[in-house]
């Protein structure tokens, strides 16, 4: 995959788990235009061990000065988030990949209401220069525990004014999901971004109340879960690869010299899809892309996400 080096110009600790960075081009150049919702992922050279996380390109789609991401430390990290936070300083270089945009904002909406939880905010960072610059009518709903673990407020303050909506847990200001949504005129699309709870309530609400598929989107990357030691035979490289507990096969097949695409690492996008010629033990889908029919037939895998329940995997790749 082509990669763009960048240089580290600030790191930021914007909240006791949440760090801002700004990357800049090594070479001084501008970088890629991009649209708000866009990703980027990071490569991380680690102890022998490369991670590729993605993040959500936060600042304005018109500044192609720098780009910006936050990363909130995650509890379980499996190393990403963690050498983030105590390896990456300011004046370092690191490798990214170009923007890709999985979470677009749907041109011919009426109206946009943006629902974010925690560190999911960022998307909507982007989305809302993007949404200002053409006047849209849009309201930005940001659901945290308290203010004190909330990233970015008085900067969305400053950049929605009256059409964010802050609703804090410890306040009592739960946001209610289901009056919002009622609420709204025909022709509006709904985004959401946050813990799996969130996405799912927001998903199925819509649903209860008619919403059409077509007006509800959602970005919901997954951390490639831990699982059992297997193997994994690459037909066509003619490798067998050993898949650790803590890696993803798509990590392994990597880390093993063979090129595998991708672009979001998280189970939604589908592009590392990879055919499966034999297993045997049932597979492991966690992948938000695959259909039920496609996942109970074995016959294809999302290596980012996915894993076998068996030993052994033969993939065609
Ligand atoms: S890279 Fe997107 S589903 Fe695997």
């Amino acid at each position: 995959m082509n990669m763009i080096d960048v240089r580290v110009a600030a790191v930021e600790q914007v909240t006791p788990l949440i760090k801002h960075f700004k990357f800049v081009k090594e070479d001084g150049s501008q970088l890629p235009p991009f649209s708000g919702g866009s990703h980027i992922v990071v490569a991380m050279d680690a102890e022998g061990r490369t991670y590729r996380n993605p993040y959500s390109l936060m600042g304005s789609p018109t500044d192609t000065d720098a780009y910006h991401i936050s990363v909130r430390r995650q509890e379980n990290s499996r190393g990403g988030s963690a050498y983030m936070h105590e390896n990456v300083r300011v004046g370092m270089t690191l490798k990214i990949t170009h923007p890709v945009n999985l979470f677009t904002l749907a041109k011919m909406a009426h109206k946009h209401v943006l629902i974010a939880g925690g560190i999911g905010i960022t998307p909507f960072m982007s989305q809302i220069e993007d949404l200002n610059r053409i006047g849209a009518d849009y309201e930005l709903h940001y659901a945290f525990r308290s203010y004190k673990q909330a990233a970015f407020v008085e900067e969305l303050q400053k950049a929605c004014g009256n059409k964010l909506h802050c609703h804090s847990d410890s306040d009592g200001h739960r946001l209610d999901m289901e009056a919002l949504l009622r609420s709204q005129p025909l022709g509006t699309h709904v985004y959401v971004c946050g813990p799996s709870p969130m996405v799912v309530a927001v998903l199925e609400t819509a649903k209860n109340l008619g919403w059409p598929d077509s007006n509800v989107h959602n970005e919901q990357f997954l951390a490639p879960p831990v699982g059992e030691t297997f193997k994994v035979q690459l037909a066509q490289s003619n490798i067998e690869v050993q898949v650790p507990a803590e890696m993803s096969m798509l990590e392994a097949i990597e880390a093993a010299g063979v090129q595998a695409d991708y672009l979001c690492r998280g189970g939604v996008c589908g592009r590392c899809e990879l055919s499966v010629l034999e297993c045997d033990g049932g597979l492991e889908h966690n992948d938000h892309f695959l259909t039920e029919s496609e996942k109970a037939s074995c016959s294809k895998i999302m290596p980012c996400v996915s894993r076998t329940k068996g030993k052994r995997l033969v993939l065609d790749l």
